[in-house]
């Protein structure tokens, strides 16, 4: 038998580094790696140890013949991974494969009689605990760990879907480093905004780690988006999370349809959560407020609109194939326009379009309420673009456009999830196109000693892992740039940014 890995995978490729065989791929050196929705297991070379098991955070590596329900699809995932073209054995396999190493890199330079550097993380999501624990691991480091929120865990705590425990259980494996002995933890202490100035953290540090992620949802660019009840996905998620800046009445859910707009991870989020049976949710993390407001909401439906086809929605299939397990829950697909149903039909088996092949086609009927027979559906209408959202007082409808012409789509409340984008920080250049801080490697362009890292280095794509491998190229920066005595030395002491922090703090 042979383990495999399944939906959780975040790609943070920690399971690479303990495998003995060197038998999941594929690994960060790998050109693949930058594109890939998860890691998989070689069947045929897996030795049973378990050591991935183990190690990895999000509990998403199990021994296949403990795979159950729609698990068990993830045995076929690992398995044609290797089936592939770039993979594939010109002779039939029986014994093991070998897969080769790649030979030894070394990013780390700091030598090992250098003093202990006194380093500021702003930001305690995935990117900016990646880095700390980098530093905590491999240097004798002194991190100061800044939020400004009351919590730590970034997306990890208030953006990652109740509803996904194991993934919630990577904030376990960071948490730890809250503690460190050599942590000094900053919560509710913002930089700018009347907390404390990027020239005061300067000051206090021999470097500055910036991982403040990228908050704001973009917009559609669409008249009436604006109207009460169009709002972002990620705030309805933030609001099932309990998160302090979303008030508890935020989210009515007295409609029973719901247009959420883009077909990413978070618009399934969404969707997924709006339309689970509640009591599925109880003894999840999900807030109190939420879970009521879901057990009184009437949301019967929820359209997913993607302006593109099903070859390229952006959700990963992981997060697809988990959809169709849901209970109680019918999935649809709209019909309206021929190429829909062509793109999933001439799907090749790894495509992204063949996840939705067996899923029912129909035409709807949009002048039509959704259907009161006791079950919940998702209808995700590709090739459809939002053109404007109707209403008077509050959201009535959206209306689409796309080459088979243009439908009005009655609905009670609008989710926006077309991603999101960094916001400027005093002090730091920022990039208006991409939403970023201009930086080389994470060191940012203009200011010596300040980094980046996470999605306000990168802009807002990839899970939780791919900031692992994001701290590692800036964590190595930084360090390169102390052991040739490029980091600018602080005027200020350890004990006076303690004195400054307590009074800025809220
Ligand atoms: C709704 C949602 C759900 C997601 N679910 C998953 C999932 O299930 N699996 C997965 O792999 N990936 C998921 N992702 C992606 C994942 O969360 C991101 O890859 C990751 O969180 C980015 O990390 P980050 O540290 O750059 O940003 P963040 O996680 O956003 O962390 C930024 C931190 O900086 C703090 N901060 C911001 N500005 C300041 C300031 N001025 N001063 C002090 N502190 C500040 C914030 O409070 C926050 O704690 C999800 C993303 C979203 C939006
Ligand atoms: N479970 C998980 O693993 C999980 C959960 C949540 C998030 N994440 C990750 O977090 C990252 C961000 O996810 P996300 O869903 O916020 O963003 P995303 O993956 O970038 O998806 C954004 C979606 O919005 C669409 N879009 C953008 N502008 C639009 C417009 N003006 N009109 C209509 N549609 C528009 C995009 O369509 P086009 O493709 O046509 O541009 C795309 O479908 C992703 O890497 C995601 O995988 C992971
Ligand atoms: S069980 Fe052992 S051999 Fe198999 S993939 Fe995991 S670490 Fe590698
Ligand atoms: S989350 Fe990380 S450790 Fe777990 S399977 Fe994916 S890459 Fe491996």
């Amino acid at each position: 038998m042979a383990f495999a890995i399944t939906q959780t995978c975040c790609s943070d490729a920690t399971c690479v580094s303990v495998c003995p065989v060197n038998c999941i791929h594929p690994t960060p050196e790998e050109r693949a790696f930058g594109n890939t929705e998860m890691l998989h297991i070689d069947p045929k070379s897996c030795i049973d140890c378990g050591a991935c098991a183990d190690a990895c955070p999000v509990d998403a590596i199990f021994p296949v013949e403990r795979l159950t329900g729609g698990q068990r699809e993830y045995a076929r995932i690992n398995a044609a991974y290797y089936e592939g073209e770039d993979h594939r054995p010109e002779q039939p396999v029986r014994g093991p494969v070998f897969h080769d190493w790649g030979a030894p890199s070394f990013d780390r330079v700091l030598p090992a009689d250098f003093g202990p550097l006194r380093v500021a993380v702003v930001g305690t999501g995935p990117a900016g605990m990646y880095a700390a624990r980098d530093l905590l691991l491999h240097t004798p480091a002194e991190v100061t760990l800044i939020d400004r929120l009351p919590v730590a865990g970034g997306l990890v705590r208030y953006g990652v879907a109740p509803d996904h425990p194991s993934t919630k259980k990577a904030g376990e494996s960071f948490a730890r480093f809250l503690t460190h002995p050599r942590v000094r933890l900053c919560l509710g202490l913002e930089v700018g905004d009347g907390g404390v100035t990027a020239d005061e953290l300067a000051a206090h540090h021999d470097a500055v780690i910036y991982a403040v992620g990228a908050p704001e949802a973009r917009r559609l660019g669409v008249p009436g988006e604006d109207r009460p009840g169009s709002v972002a996905a990620s705030e309805f998620v933030a609001w099932c999370n309990g998160h302090p800046d979303v008030a508890p009445d935020a989210f009515e859910l007295s409609a029973d349809r719901v247009v959420v707009v883009g077909n990413g991870n978070v618009a399934l989020d969404a969707a997924r959560l709006l339309v689970s049976d509640p009591a599925t949710l109880q003894g999840t993390p999900i807030a109190a407020h939420a879970l009521a407001g879901l057990r009184r909401g009437k949301v019967r439906e929820v359209v997913v609109l993607g302006r593109r086809g099903p070859q390229h929605a952006a959700y990963t299939r992981p997060e697809l194939l988990a959809l169709k397990h849901l209970s109680g829950v019918d999935l649809l697909v709209d019909d309206h326009d021929p190429a829909v149903g062509a793109a999933i039909d001439g799907a090749a088996d790894q495509d992204k379009a063949a996840v939705l092949k067996g899923v029912r086609r129909e035409a709807v009927d949009w002048s039509l309420p959704p259907a009161a027979d006791g079950r919940r559906r998702i209808v995700f209408r590709f090739l459809s673009a939002p053109a404007e959202v109707r209403g008077e007082e509050s959201v009535r409808a959206v209306r689409v456009t796309g080459a088979a012409g243009e439908a009005e789509i009655p609905a009670g409340t609008v989710l926006r999830a077309v991603g999101h984008r960094g916001t400027p920080l005093d002090g730091l250049p920022f990039d208006e196109s991409t939403g970023t801080v201009p930086n080389d490697r994470g060191r940012v362009t203009g200011r010596p000693g300040a980094y980046v890292v996470g999605w306000i280095k990168r802009g807002a794509s990839g899970g939780i892992g791919a900031n692992r491998v994001c701290a590692t190229e800036t964590v190595g920066s930084l360090l390169d740039d102390a052991a040739s005595g490029r980091l600018p030395a602080p005027t200020g002491s350890a004990r006076s940014f303690r004195r400054l922090a307590r009074r800025r703090g809220r």
